[in-house]
């Protein structure tokens, strides 16, 4: 069995044991290793290295691509193993060490964490620690259900240990096409003119020398939450497709509209299911996350391609696709983040970017990660390399959170991820503010009129009302701003 899965005898031979190579793993060490969104991360290494930290003085910084599953950054976390970790995040344990100030953490752009290894703005990697399906006769290995930051990690780590999972089917070999630009000063063109162009290679080139062990595992992905979507995302899946209706009508997109990005969340993928009884056909995505809905827009006829950077499915859907790969294999290309999130691909392409905020302001500024300005929640994964670079940058919100008692729209937002420069569409349940081509006053009209619940509206609208009073190409009431949250954290309300 293991001969299907590792291709050369001498590094058969190499077969270690988790504990065994979590041992090689030392204090102060840097350590990258695969893992976007939950998929293709380290099942047995890293959470032996959280349970060695028990007992051994360990604290690592740790690089990824993005999220890890199986609360392995939880398990770290706890464990006092992590002394920074970058560049995304979505684990409770994790957050409230981050917020408690024990753990330094990177919110970094996904696109730009290959970026600064490259140009050595941080540290060289003492250990990557990757899953594979597949270790082949040259030594490169095929990735599983992501790639990430894979290829450059093997690329520049001193040493490395792979994981070949045996769970992943072998048929994922095909779907991954691994291509770098170079480095600077000879870096090349990314010759990508659809989600569907092949530009690179199936297989993680790795020199076998670097190879230091290889550890075999049967765990499959954390499953994500499935995302079943409520009364305030079907409101906001139907403004969505109104909109985009209208922009046939006018000529500015035809039905099978751009290629399609969305972020993490359940928000964000609940949306995307909103396309399965529009009229849109022969959808394509360009984004990095594939979740349950990519595959739902497959089965129902409307999508013809996707293109990612990681599978990242509930229980139920993991079975559905997996179990019969074939059937989407041909549709699907899995690519390096850098790739994926490559800034000119994107503008190129003309990708319609739909992420998530936690709260917007009357000015159309996003913030995705602090609550209250301070404390991170995820991170801004990849949601600004495409914000800024889309043909359409589109922000999604439930108009209220925690029952109520939070208003998504507030005069000024307590943290800025995207600027009013990157965003041209806001949708909450209560409707859709179209900020294209509009000035600050004008946005703000809009954003209050369209977007805000009715319980907040109208002190959003005195709000405006009397900053303008005071002048400004923004108006603002600078000690009143954030005044908002500051009754947000006294009182628990705003
Ligand atoms: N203030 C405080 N808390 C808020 C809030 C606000 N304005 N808006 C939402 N929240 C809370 C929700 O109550 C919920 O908390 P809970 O888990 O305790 O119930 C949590 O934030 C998540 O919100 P939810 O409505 O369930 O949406 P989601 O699962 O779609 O996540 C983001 C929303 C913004 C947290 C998520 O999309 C994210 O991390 N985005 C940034 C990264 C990104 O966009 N990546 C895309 C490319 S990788």
């Amino acid at each position: 069995m293991l001969h299907e899965r590792i291709h050369r005898n001498d590094l058969l031979q190499r077969v270690i044991s988790r504990e065994e190579a979590a041992s090689r793993i030392k204090n102060g060490m840097v350590v990258a290793t695969s893992g976007f969104t939950k998929a293709g991360d380290s099942k047995e290494v890293l959470p032996a290295v959280a349970e060695r930290a028990l007992t051994h003085p360990l604290k690592i910084t740790l690089m990824t691509g993005a999220s890890l599953g199986h609360g392995t950054d939880g398990k770290l976390a706890e464990a006092g193993a992590l002394a920074m970790r970058l560049p995304f995040q979505v684990d409770p344990v994790l957050r409230r060490k981050i917020n408690d100030g024990e753990v330094l953490f990177i919110d970094q752009h996904l696109s730009e964490t290959a970026e600064y290894i490259k140009a050595g703005h941080f540290p060289p990697i003492d250990y990557a620690i990757i899953e594979a399906a597949q270790i082949l006769a040259d030594g490169s290995i095929v990735p599983t259900t992501s790639v990430g930051n894979s290829a450059i990690f093997c690329q520049l780590a001193r040493r490395i240990i792979i994981e070949v999972n045996t769970v992943v089917p072998l048929s994922v070999a095909g779907v991954h096409d691994i291509f770098s630009a170079g480095t600077y000063p000879n870096r090349t063109v990314i010759p990508i003119l659809s989600p569907d162009c092949r530009i690179g290679r199936p297989s993680i080139p790795v020199d076998p020398e670097k190879i230091e062990g290889i550890v075999i595992t049967n765990i499959r992905d954390s499953a994500a939450e499935a995302a079943s979507g409520d009364a305030s995302t079907a409101k906001i899946a139907g403004h969505l497709m109104d909109f985009f209706s209208w922009e046939v009508t006018k000529g500015r997109l035809k039905e099978s509209l751009q290629p399609l990005q969305a972020g993490i969340g359940k928000v964000a993928n609940s949306i995307l299911r909103g396309f399965v009884d529009s009229r849109f056909h022969d959808l394509t995505m360009y984004s990095e996350v594939l979740q349950d809905s990519t595959f739902d827009l497959f089965d129902a006829g409307k999508l013809n391609f996707a293109s990612g950077s990681s599978i990242t499915l509930s229980e139920s859907y993991y079975d559905k696709v997996f179990g019969d790969f074939g059937k989407y294999k041909n549709r699907l290309i899995l690519r390096p983040q850098e790739i994926s999130n490559s800034v000119g691909v994107i503008r190129r392409l003309g990708v319609i970017s739909i992420n998530t905020a936690l709260e917007c302001d009357i000015y159309g500024n996003v913030n995705s990660t602090h609550v209250t300005g301070t404390h991170m929640m995820n991170g801004i994964g990849g949601s600004e390399d495409f914000a800024r670079n889309s043909y359409l940058s589109i922000f999604v919100t439930s108009s209220v959170a925690k029952g109520g008692a939070v208003s998504s729209v507030v005069p000024m937002v307590s943290h800025v991820d995207h600027t009013e420069h990157d965003v041209d569409i806001i949708v909450t349940d209560e409707g859709l503010a179209d900020l294209r081509g509009l000035s600050p006053r004008q946005r703000a009209r809009v954003i209050i009129e369209n977007t805000v619940h009715r319980d907040y509206r109208e002190r959003l609208q005195s709000y405006f009302e009397r900053a303008v009073k005071r002048g400004g190409h923004t108006p603002h009431l600078l000690e009143e701003a954030l005044s908002w949250h500051r009754s947000l954290q006294e009182t628990g309300r705003m």
